[in-house]
């Protein structure tokens, strides 16, 4: 998959495409990234991105143009047909069946912003997928794409070791995980349940199964 990240702050992308997961989807050519910085994309002195909005109003708006022509420079850096994502408080909730589906597409390009808001014609005129990571403010869309990329990557077959574990996991079937425990077997008191130490595969996966229900329960209500 290509992801293309259109920012204002590129720097921000250096740690988190450089490690983990990331960094290993990358050397494995599952994945390949490409950071634009918009502010390349405009053509006066100071390097103009934001301005005041029309009709007045707190806060300052994204500039149009410098996004329009990123986009546009960037698309044609490769012929894979992009899937455009805005991110944006106003989006739609990214969640595992959003990544999921995100997952499936040969390129995302993520458009992160900055100030108060867009300007409405990035909207109409790029016609762009919205994505919010959950309803709170965060003072730009950097840290939501970083987000997206981690959910969506981790998706793309081949890029974690045990692709069968894909499945099980948490909310791929809606439920949360059971508890995890590993060696010693009592620290601080605190004990590994003896059902785990049984070797019986029967009763563990019953545990466990009974263990996710009741968290899935406790923490998002129903079930
Ligand atoms: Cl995508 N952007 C911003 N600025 N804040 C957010 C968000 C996005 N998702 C949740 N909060």
């Amino acid at each position: 998959m290509e992801i293309d990240v259109l920012t204002l702050f590129p720097e921000m992308f250096d740690a988190v495409l450089g490690a983990s997961i990331l960094k290993i989807a990358r050397e494995k050519h599952l994945a390949s990234f490409r950071v634009v910085d918009i502010r390349d994309f405009t053509h006066d002195r100071h390097r103009t991105v934001d301005d005041k909005p029309f009709g007045g109003g707190p806060g300052m708006v994204m500039k149009p143009g410098p996004v329009f022509e990123a986009v546009e420079a960037t698309e044609a850096a490769s012929d894979t047909p992009a899937t455009r994502v805005l991110l944006t408080p106003q989006g739609e909730r990214l969640t595992h069946d959003l990544a999921v589906e995100l997952a499936a597409v040969p390129r995302l390009l993520l458009i992160c912003g900055h100030y108060e808001g867009y300007d409405e014609r990035i909207r109409l005129g790029l016609a762009p997928r919205e994505v919010s990571i959950g309803d709170y403010v965060l003072t730009g869309g950097e840290l939501p794409a970083m987000v997206l990329i981690d959910a969506v990557v981790r998706l793309i077959p081949g890029v974690l070791g045990a692709e069968a574990s894909l499945d099980e996991e948490s909310f791929a079937d809606g439920m949360l995980e059971y508890p995890h425990y590993t060696r010693p077997r009592v620290y601080r008191d605190m004990a590994v349940p003896e059902v785990l130490l049984s070797g019986d595969h029967e009763e563990i996966d019953r545990w466990r199964r009974e263990q996710s229900l009741r968290r899935t329960r406790e923490r998002r209500g129903e079930s």
